[in-house]
């Protein structure tokens, strides 16, 4: 690591030493000087269109925007100098001309930069008297964002973020001079998986939330942070409740993972928890074979009594469990219920994630996300992450766009990344390792961060991820794992896994895992199973076996609502949802951040590792938990790679400001200690109060300022960022690969908005859920004949789904159907060949 070159300036008469090349706004702020801004924004390029930021610097003739003046050796810079004020004063005046000034109805009203500012920095009255500007009111631009045109200020962030950071540039200033407004154009809809971020960071309330609009008012709601509850990326966001109901999720910065952003997956998808078809109490089967409700005692002692009279059990965690969670759910199997079958990986199934302890000390990766930014080569070999890990696509995209990463994508199917790629590798699945193999021969730039993720559910990618190892181990590189959920890897680390124990030790004796227990419980050889946040039906990749496997056991089931497994169970106890807890997520990386509770759970819920001690209890063998920090306690005693973790540190730790300097290519590559907050940093802490200006993001602005600006580059317009033709594809799948049967290869991947309860409980989510589709190659689909737009019948394993034809570039031979959009689940196509296939024909 190289110490960053300081310069020593002054500003306002103090004297401070700053790092070359940072903006001057930036190092002000940090002195506790806040120049007033609008365009400014930490998070993107400085563009200085607004001039709100005008100060004076000793010796030059005009004033000079703070946000785009990198400080230099000597500078003596004023911001309360007479013309600065002056100016600042004249600019508000400026845009006060034609703002509406309907703060009592504006959603921005109580939190927006503009009023802030002007209160502190405005002239107090204004001399203009003449009719403002108008637009026509309240444009709709997607099902999720609403513009009001007159309120804006043409700061141009949203602009600059959807064509810098998200690279879909759907809004745009269009027009000149006094007619300049923000548009989509041709009334096309702002289109994209990250249009929530323009709203967060909007400075006035032009653009804003259709679900979030006219709901609240800042100081009626209660804030806490979290955790995002979805993908493995673990994006740090502010849960904001009214009345005790979750009304909005905002992305909270940390530059060591999301920088500013999440998905609008992550920020809308929230609706799920105040849903009415939530379990409130605890049920268990009656003597007419319905449901009852039940008090907890009673629901234990049926479900103890169902344990015991098992002799050969298993357990099945899903990905959205935390980490204490998970710990409870390998403690009941191994310690309780004394089996060796339990595992966490259900869409996942039989992921080889424990390869991984081949190059590391864990089961999981080695690299952080600043890692993925500071790499020379990416090698991505997995999902499509926009549409899985969406926040790790903004990631990737930046170390491409920004970094100049060479990124190699090998994948059987078109997937957003190539838009940005340097090397595209089309192969037919199960060919990826040979490709992976010339890569590695290829000699690729280091430093290299190999990406790897389970990319199509049902398939067995283990030669690919073992190619992938030998490619790492070969180039001295670093690892990325992708698991899918934010549960994910928490799972694994706390042993939910038949052949790791908690810290990756191997156990002696590996259990069942999820596809050997449906098996056993399908063939009556297993006679309990315990459910904990797992739904096989919708999830695992062979939903006939999970139906059969579930229907024939004793189940026990703790859940959040009544899916398809849960409502196979005996016992059904209640969960909680992620706003209604305190937990950990561990991130893909293995970053343990912290969960607050901020709304009640409804009815009797309770968090899993709660209710699974309680379990415990009820089977003679209590825990004595009664707190989160008991469970910690004893994940700290007895689980040697977490002996360390501070879990108290986590909820009131700060990002050290210069934890992004680093890169941990330095560091010990076995990286055999969990991520902790202190190696890179948590969601910041009091974030709404005690900040008097804001930038519309609601978190004081100097705490992540240093790491970002110090990337900044002031006065660059950013290039348009997908300007770069998409490489043309290196192809390896034999056209026409023929199976001899007549069928094609079936992949499957999970769409952003799917059929699963996160976007289903919410509907302007759902309403942006693509029907089901098949997607075939030209040569397939003209050999199948069918052509782009026809409905087809996508058939295997008895099932047969209707879905509609795309022709697009996929491998020869092979059928992509998303793995769960309404209508049609991919993994009912599916019945445990390790390459599945299925047939299309015209419907
Ligand atoms: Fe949540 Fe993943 Fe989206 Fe981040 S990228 S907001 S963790 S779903
Ligand atoms: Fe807009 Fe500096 S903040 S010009």
């Amino acid at each position: 690591m190289t110490s960053p070159e300081l310069v020593t300036l002054t500003v306002n008469g103090r004297e401070v030493r700053a790092e070359k090349g940072r903006v001057l706004i930036d190092v002000a702020e940090e002195l506790g000087i806040f120049v007033p801004r609008f365009c400014y924004h930490p998070g993107m390029k400085s563009v200085a269109v607004c001039r709100m930021c005008l100060v004076r610097i000793e010796g030059t003739p005009k004033l000079v925007p703070a946000c785009a003046t990198p400080v230099a050796e000597g500078m003596v810079a004023s911001t309360v100098d007479p013309d600065a004020v002056d100016a600042q004063e004249g600019m508000l005046e400026f845009l006060l001309i034609n703002h509406p000034l309907d703060c009592p109805i504006c959603d921005r009203g109580g939190e927006c930069p503009l009023q802030d500012q002007t209160y502190r920095h405005g002239p107090g009255a204004s001399r203009y008297v003449e009719p403002k500007r108008t637009f026509e009111k309240a444009l709709e631009i997607s099902d999720l964002v609403v513009l009001d045109r007159e309120r804006c200020v043409l700061c141009w962030r949203c602009v600059r973020f959807s064509q810098e950071i998200s690279g879909d540039p759907f809004i745009q200033l269009v027009d000149r001079g006094p007619g300049t407004q923000i548009l989509t154009f041709n009334d096309e809809p702002f289109d994209s998986y990250f249009s929530g971020n323009t709203v967060q960071i909007c400075p006035v309330g032009a653009l804003t939330s259709r679900t979030y609009r006219f709901v609240s008012r800042p100081w009626d709601l209660k804030t806490a942070p979290s955790v995002c509850a979805y993908c493995s990326v673990g994006c740090p966001v502010g849960n904001d409740a009214r009345a005790d109901k979750l009304v909005r999720v905002q992305a909270l910065p940390n530059e060591n993972v999301n920088d500013f952003w999440i998905c609008d997956k992550g920020r809308y998808a929230f609706h799920y928890v105040d849903s009415d078809e939530r379990i409130t109490t605890p049920l268990r089967r009656g003597a007419a074979g319905s449901f009852e409700t039940a008090s907890w005692a009673d629901a234990l002692a049926d479900a103890a009594e169902l344990l015991r009279n098992a002799q050969r059990t298993g357990v099945i965690a899903g990905g959205h469990v935390t980490t204490e969670d998970a710990y409870a759910v390998a403690k009941l199997a191994r310690d309780v219920l004394e089996t060796p079958n339990v595992d966490g990986r259900v869409q996942d199934a039989g992921a080889p994630y424990e390869l991984a302890l081949r190059v590391s000390g864990a089961a999981g990766s080695t690299a952080t996300l600043n890692d993925v930014a500071a790499a020379k080569t990416i090698v991505w070999v997995g999902p499509d992450p926009k549409e899985t890990l969406p926040v790790l696509y903004l990631r990737l995209r930046k170390a491409v766009v920004d970094g100049g990463a060479q990124l190699v994508v090998v994948s059987p199917r078109r997937m957003s990344l190539d838009g940005f790629a340097t090397r595209v590798i089309r192969c037919a699945p199960g060919g990826e390792a040979d490709e992976i193999a010339r890569l590695r021969d290829a000699g690729p730039a280091a430093p290299l961060v190999a990406c790897w993720g389970p990319a199509s559910p049902g398939r067995d990618e283990t030669d690919a991820f073992t190619a992938v190892l030998d490619l790492v181990a070969a180039a001295g590189g670093r690892l990325l794992t992708c698991p899918p959920h934010a549960g994910s890897q928490g799972l694994i680390d706390m042993g939910v896994h038949p052949a790791l124990a908690p810290g990756y030790e191997r156990v002696e004796e590996p259990g069942m895992d999820t596809r050997a227990m449906l098996e056993a419980a399908a063939a009556g050889e297993l006679d309990a199973l315990v459910l904990v946040g797992a739904d096989p039906i919708a999830d695992f990749p062979d939903a006939a076996l999970a139906r059969r496997a579930l229907e024939s056991v004793a189940l026990i089931a703790i859940e959040l609502f009544p899916t398809e497994s849960a409502q196979l169970a005996d016992v059904l106890l209640p969960s909680v949802a992620y706003s209604e807890r305190e937990g950990t997520f561990t991130n893909l990386e293995r970053r343990i951040q912290k969960l607050e509770p901020l709304t009640a759970p409804p009815g009797a819920a309770r968090e899993p590792w709660r209710a699974l001690a309680s379990l415990a209890a009820a089977l003679g063998r209590p825990w004595d938990w009664d707190e989160f920090d008991d469970v910690w306690a004893e994940i700290r005693a007895r689980v040697a790679t977490h002996a360390d973790v501070d879990h108290v540190a986590l909820a009131q730790q700060l990002p050290p400001a210069q934890t992004v300097y680093e890169s941990a290519f330095e560091d010990d590559p076995s990286h055999t200690r969990a991520i902790l907050a202190g190696a890179g940093g948590h969601y910041p802490r009091g974030f709404r109060a005690g900040a008097p200006f804001q930038t519309g993001q609601n978190w004081p602005l100097s705490w992540e300022l240093r790491a970002f600006e110090a990337k900044q580059r002031p006065g660059v317009v950013p290039a348009a960022p997908d300007a770069r033709d998409a490489p043309e594809p290196v192809r390896r799948d034999a056209p026409e690969r023929a199976r001899g049967d007549g069928r094609l290869g079936l992949v499957t991947g999970r769409m952003i908005y799917d059929a699963g309860t996160m976007v289903s409980k919410t509907a302007a989510l759902a309403a942006l859920t693509k029907p089901p589709f098949v997607e075939l190659n030209a040569g397939d689909a003209e050999r199948l004949g069918v052509a782009d737009g026809d409905d087809a019948v996508v058939a295997a394993n008895g099932t047969e789904l209707r879905v509609k034809v795309r022709v697009g570039d996929v491998a020869a031979g092979v059928a992509f159907v998303p793995y769960d959009q309404p209508g049609a689940r991919a993994n009912t196509l599916m019945s445990g060949d390790a390459d599945p296939a299925v047939t299309v024909r015209r419907a």
